[in-house]
């Protein structure tokens, strides 16, 4: 079990290949920091140039079919993120759920068909403002997971969960550090009844939505917190690997 912080990049729709010298520089960060876990999720066309270029980086998709071929125009498998040399897949961001109108069930379906390509999965889940506002986000929150958490055997191996609330990425709003600590919290208590104590408390829960460099020791210091899911600020080595330097000092002080 790997207990350092997580910081994973998720590069949504950005990236062409000029964007490998970033990969490497964020690699060469990573080489001096062994005490905190990287990851990118580039789009699916960067997966194995970037795995070319980095030697400690893990490198994933942003999504997946939860079947392992088909007639499925324009859809890539977990298997192919597999052969591509992907080793884990994001399922379940509310940019997903939102503008391909994903259920839960079907985050369920592509994590076990992740699961059962070898791949690591990350079951993102989040509340959008209005929920929140009506003071339902942490019972939207463990509704989400309670139908989209993978539960084939082995489900919680290479499993962590994002929380990253709808209102809080890409616009700069962070949750306090005892909203973050609350949710994260009740998340856990939901992957301990789900999987049981020994392996539902070892799932990594990542904090995502407007992490910088600025506000990532902040944030990754609220309970429960086992690292960060980081979109704009992934994009450059400037501003990501001023993140995992972020996390590395927090562990390095311990
Ligand atoms: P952001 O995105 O860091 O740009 O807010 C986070 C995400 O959507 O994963």
């Amino acid at each position: 079990m790997d207990n350092r912080p997580f910081i994973v990049g998720n590069w949504k729709m950005n990236g062409l290949r000029a964007s490998l010298s970033e990969a490497r520089a964020m690699d060469r960060v990573v080489s001096r920091h062994p005490k905190v876990e990287v990851a990118l999720a580039p789009p699916f066309t960067l997966i194995h140039p970037i795995r070319a270029a980095v030697d400690l980086i893990r490198v994933g998709a942003q999504d997946c079919h939860p079947e392992a071929s088909g007639a499925h125009t324009g859809d890539i498998s977990a298997p192919m993120v597999a052969d591509a040399g992907g080793d884990f897949v994001i399922v379940g961001h509310s940019e997903r759920r939102e503008g391909h109108v994903e259920s839960d069930g079907f985050v369920r379906e592509k994590a076990e068909a992740a699961r059962d390509a070898g791949l690591g999965v990350i079951v993102c889940c989040g509340e959008s403002d209005k929920i929140r506002s009506e003071g339902k986000a942490e019972k939207f929150v463990i509704g989400q997971l309670d139908k989209g958490l993978p539960l084939t055997e082995g489900a919680a191996e290479r499993l962590s969960v994002a929380y990253e609330p709808i209102w809080a990425i890409g616009t700069g709003k962070v949750p306090t550090v005892d909203e973050i600590g609350e949710m994260h919290q009740a998340i856990r208590g939901k992957l301990v009844k789900t999987y049981g104590e020994e392996a539902g408390s070892q799932v990594r829960i990542l904090y995502g939505g407007s992490v910088n460099a600025e506000n990532a020791a902040e944030l990754l210091s609220a309970p429960e917190v086992g690292g960060a899911l980081v979109g704009g600020a992934s994009l450059s080595n400037e501003s990501f690997g001023a993140i995992i330097m972020a996390a590395a000092a927090m562990e390095e002080a311990e």
